[in-house]
């Protein structure tokens, strides 16, 4: 199928009480490992790319494969340029076929934050794609974005709603007290900002920070309005214990197409485990 955005994916996601996984992909490998466990399970998904990633692979390369694998699916794949604070790499990634952008000038004062945002939003709604915004500030390591415990701070619902109406994203990534990376204990959500956030904006929300967050959180959040779920470490734990394993296994055997194997293996694995909690089988 044609690659498509998220707008459509996203309310029938809002509307039905489930979440789209958006799966940060590292190469080719990864990305048909998330095309095809989205096939199988008929649902719909978004391949994700860090900022990092298409820097290293070049946009043009990227959406090659990402265009290929979408092309002989079924499933309805979106391709998402996630956490994104270069204006000239968005462009870059709208001109090269991706169907969505996250800008995140979340460091910013929020008048700054709101201005950029919404010059992200003029750039990428006549082109079709979808923009998702970021208010507040997401602690942990997100490939090239860090940001400390002590500069990390939740939306401010009142600030939201004024947010997402000057903005008019069509994904919103408010701070509800998840991270990036692997949690160091017990994640203390903010539920009742999602809660008021969702119910206020109308916009579906993304949750970011998936990996390692337990079941009953992410069935909370996809109840309360979060309807695109942000899976990136637990894709680069499997690329590697996936190579490690085999090779552990077989130590004295060097065909790489067995260890690419094994590590797609691995990674499908994990994406389909995410898309069945997530609630997105069968609904494509
Ligand atoms: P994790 O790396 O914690 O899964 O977070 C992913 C994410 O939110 C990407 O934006």
């Amino acid at each position: 199928m044609p690659l498509e955005n998220m707008k459509a994916m996203l309310s029938k996601a809002a509307a039905g009480k489930y979440a789209v996984g958006a799966f940060n992909v590292l190469d080719y490998n990864s990305t048909k490992a998330v095309v095809q466990a989205a096939e199988e399970l008929r649902a719909p998904v978004i391949i994700q790319t860090s900022a990092k990633t298409v820097t290293f692979w070049g946009s043009r390369t990227l959406m090659g494969w990402v265009k290929e694998l979408a092309a002989r699916s079924r499933a309805p794949v979106a391709v998402h340029l996630d956490h994104c604070k270069d204006l000239a790499l968005i462009k870059e990634c709208i001109e090269a076929g991706w169907t969505s952008v996250m800008i995140d000038a979340s460091a910013k004062p929020f008048e700054e934050n709101l201005f950029v945002s919404r010059q992200v939003v003029e750039m990428a709604r006549p082109k079709d794609v979808t923009v998702e915004a970021e208010l507040g500030a997401i602690v942990g390591v997100e490939d090239d974005i860090h940001v400390k415990e002590q500069d990390s701070h939740l939306a401010d619902p009142a600030q939201a709603v004024e947010f997402c109406a000057k903005v008019q994203p069509d994904c919103f990534a408010p701070a509800i007290g998840t991270a990036h990376g692997i949690y160091k204990g017990e994640p203390k959500i903010a539920y009742h900002i999602l809660q008021e956030v969702a119910a206020s904006t109308r916009v579906p929300i993304a949750l970011h920070g998936g990996t390692g967050l337990s079941d009953e959180v992410f069935k909370r959040c996809i109840a309360l309005g979060c309807a695109k779920v942000n899976i990136s470490t637990q894709i680069k734990y499997a690329f590697i214990d996936g190579f490690v394993a085999y090779h552990s296994a077989h130590n004295t055997q060097y065909d790489p197409l067995k260890v690419i194997q094994a590590q797609f293996d691995e990674m499908k694995k994990a994406i389909a485990a995410d898309i069945q909690l997530f609630g997105g089988a069968g609904k494509a």
